[in-house]
């Protein structure tokens, strides 16, 4: 039996006449542009998020790039973040016309370090953007702490919904940040039917601007206050986001439970390290990332049995060819280079079966002789 490595025709197949009662309404208003639908989702990502403001925009990507320019983030500025994440969280400072700075992640969360991220800043760093990477969040309070007047952007596109205990009381991704940003990609634990995105945040002023520069810098039509974007959320996406949200605990919880069930089974393997989830962390677990001996021997062997799997992240950013002008050469961030080349993301999807999860389990234990 082949076991994709997601599988969203088998979510769609539990979901499908809810999503599509929510998207006829929409269909037969063809009010198709912000609207209810985008009000709707956006206040319930805001009480999901703990925060007071939510706003929808295009993708994952924009919400990072808006977050920048409402923070006046441009040229000649400085950005630090991890080099061990999707290119857009860096790929989007150096569209806003800024530098990104990259430092060294903890080998075990895979997260930036905060005491590298401090030791980076400079009269010109104007943000840090941890990454909330495959559902679990950073030590955002360890940053807030080191550098307590430093706008923190919180990349947690791979983490909605997912929590870390502060000072003993539960926050959410998102949260704490100055401004957080959610993907709604569909690989994503709460995705769209295409693209989307959202950010969070406390401020008002900030909610402000964000809002302003998703419509091309202006909230009254055709006064433009300054250059904005068109970054706006469709509210067919909105709708089916809207039916989808309620699922999203569960599905969380089911994924959760399926790391469990792996972590059991690879427990007794020398040459497998499971995920290590901070203790102050409950991840969501967007992806089920081993580290392994031989890693490119064993996606030989998961490929040649069937079994879907993907590394993320094979090459990290600040070795990338783009980013060549940065002039970082290899082993500048020595754990962000060793994960790229240990790691490896196995299904975790809600929808596995026990049959799938343990076919799963047989070719990594297979692989190495167990
Ligand atoms: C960590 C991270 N940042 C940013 C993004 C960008 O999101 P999107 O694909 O919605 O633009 C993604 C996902 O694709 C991501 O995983």
């Amino acid at each position: 039996m082949s076991v994709p490595l997601l599988d969203l025709r088998a979510q769609h197949a539990l979901i499908k006449d809810a999503v599509l009662a929510a998207l006829m309404p929409v269909i037969d208003d063809q009010a198709f542009i912000l609207g209810a639908p985008v009000a709707k989702l956006e206040a319930d990502v805001a009480a999901l998020s703990h925060t007071k403001h939510a706003i929808g925009c295009a993708n994952g990507t924009d919400a990072l790039l808006l977050a920048m320019r409402a923070l006046d983030i441009g040229r000649g500025d400085e950005v630090v973040t991890t080099p061990f994440t999707f290119f857009a969280t860096a790929g989007t400072i150096h569209n806003v016309g800024a530098t990104p700075v990259f430092v060294d992640i903890d080998p075990k969360t895979y997260n930036i370090r905060p005491d590298l991220a401090a030791a980076a800043v400079t009269s010109r760093t104007k943000a840090i953007i941890p990454v909330d990477l495959f559902g679990q969040i950073a030590e955002i309070e360890e940053i807030r702490r080191l550098l307590p007047s430093m706008p923190i952007i919180e990349d947690a596109a791979q983490t909605i919904g997912a929590r870390r205990k502060i000072a003993g009381e539960w926050t959410m991704a998102g949260q704490t940040a100055t401004i957080g940003t959610f993907s709604f990609f569909p690989s994503k634990n709460l995705g769209g039917y295409g693209d989307g995105g959202m950010m969070v945040t406390q401020d008002d002023a900030l909610a402000t601007r964000l809002k302003r520069l998703r419509v091309h810098g202006g909230l009254t039509t055709y006064l433009h206050e300054e250059v904005g974007y068109n970054s706006r959320l469709d509210a067919l996406q909105a709708a089916a986001l809207v039916a989808k949200l309620p699922f999203l605990a569960a599905w969380s919880a089911k994924r959760r439970e399926n790391a469990a069930y792996y972590d059991a089974a690879f427990a007794d393997l020398a040459d497998v390290t499971t995920p290590y989830i901070d203790p102050a962390n409950e991840s969501i677990f967007n992806q089920y990332t081993l580290r392994v001996a031989r890693r490119d021997e064993l996606k030989k062997h998961l490929g040649a049995k069937g079994i879907g799997h993907s590394v993320y992240y094979p090459l990290p950013l600040h070795l990338q060819p783009c980013f060549a002008y940065l002039g970082y050469a290899a082993g500048a961030c020595p754990e962000a280079e060793r994960a790229a080349n240990e790691v490896v993301s196995l299904p975790i999807y809600p929808e596995l079966t026990r049959a799938q999860l343990d076919e799963v389990v047989a070719a990594v234990r297979g692989f190495y002789g167990r």
